[in-house]
């Protein structure tokens, strides 16, 4: 198979790839619009498409040529279809299309989460390989749940977030706690301190759906009684040690919420030899740290990607889009961008 293009622009993350046919990466490119959209506290979609709009032509341009490679040498072109914010997808499947229709070139149109769940099986990333089944948990901060992958296009979801997405709930906690956006990475280094002066364990905070059957997760009552201990305290920032205890005490029962639903996940699914992590909230390593002693206690090995392969990126689009046209599965150029697109409509399209 002649190299393949990925096109990423689901969210707040313009990027493009080239991966050989083998899978092995001739050149990529991400572009974080993280600081556009820091001062509104959040992704606001209609810059995000414009940003993508700016910036993912020259973004193309640049991958193909560091490549070594012309429009003319691609054989294929992956473009995420969904789900994620219209704007931005609407961005990339254009162009995607677009280069396809050009240069007359297969066309696949990538569901964002096919491409987290396909990650592991990068040749040379996986220590033996990821053969399916196995069960993955996409954990960012727009996705909650766990899944059994059992083959491409073939996806059963064991669970999902019943409110927020962990990430979220990181991001809402870092904002009460006077964090920056996204409050995820400064929220786990100001637990770092609150464990260094031991006490994680100073606040009672909930542990919801700990010990329920399935593998649902529910983040919005602890995200409140965080909420409502903040609220304790007079308008002002919080004192240091105060903010490093909640901190720690959030993330201590985030974390043994997590490593619960993983162990319920994997009795549903005993098959699953990989437990693999993917999404923002995977570089987390007090979350890493108890997801793979969950795995190890059930002889399941843990898979964490490295953390640019976690979050978004258009790496494993390209992927995602070599696997299925491996399997000869192209997408029509008349494929509407899907802002929503669960993993299971995708049965039935793939063996
Ligand atoms: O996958 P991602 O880059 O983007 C999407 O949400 O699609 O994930 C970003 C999320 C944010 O909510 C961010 O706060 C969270 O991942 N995150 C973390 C950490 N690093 C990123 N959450 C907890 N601990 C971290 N170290
Ligand atoms: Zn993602």
């Amino acid at each position: 198979m002649r190299p393949i293009l990925g096109i990423e622009s689901s969210c707040d993350e313009t990027a493009a790839a080239v991966l050989d046919g083998d899978g092995k990466v001739l050149a990529e490119s991400v572009l974080s619009q993280e600081r556009v959209h820091a001062p509104y506290g959040g992704v606001v979609p209609e810059i995000a498409a414009r940003a993508h709009l700016a910036h993912l032509p020259e973004l193309v341009r640049g991958v193909v040529a560091r490549a070594g490679l012309t429009f003319d040498g691609l054989g294929g072109v992956a473009a995420t279809g969904g789900p994620g914010l219209i704007g931005g997808l609407i961005v990339g499947s254009s162009l995607g299309k677009g280069i396809a229709i050009a240069r007359g070139l297969p066309y696949v149109a990538v569901n964002h989460l096919e491409a987290h769940a396909l990650t592991a099986r990068l040749p040379g990333l996986t220590e033996g390989g990821a053969p399916f089944p196995y069960l993955l948990l996409l954990l960012s901060g727009g996705h909650c749940q766990c899944v059994k992958v059992a083959g491409v296009g073939a996806y059963t979801r064991l669970g999902g977030t019943l409110d927020d997405a962990v990430g979220e709930a990181f991001d809402k906690v870092g904002k009460l706690l006077g964090l920056g956006w996204p409050g995820g990475p400064a929220l786990e280094r100001l637990a770092a301190q609150g464990e260094a002066h031991g006490d994680p364990a100073r606040f009672a905070f909930p542990r919801p759906m700990l010990g329920r059957a399935g593998c649902d997760f529910s983040f919005s009552g602890l995200k409140t009684a965080v909420a409502q201990e903040v609220a304790r305290h007079a308008a002002g920032p919080l004192p240091a040690t105060l903010a490093a205890d909640l901190a720690a005490g959030f993330q201590r029962a985030v974390t043994e919420v997590m490593a619960d639903r993983a162990a319920h996940a994997m009795t549903m699914a005993p098959e699953a030899k990989l437990l693999v992590v993917a999404g923002g909230v995977a570089a987390n390593g007090a979350i890493r740290a108890a997801l793979a002693e969950a795995a190890v206690a059930r002889g399941v090995r843990l898979v964490a990607p490295p953390v640019r392969l976690c979050t978004d990126n258009a790496v494993m689009v390209a992927w995602a889009g070599i696997e299925r046209l491996r399997l000869g599965l192209t997408d029509a150029l008349d494929f509407a961008p899907r802002p929503r697109w669960p993993l299971e409509e995708l049965a039935g399209t793939a063996v």
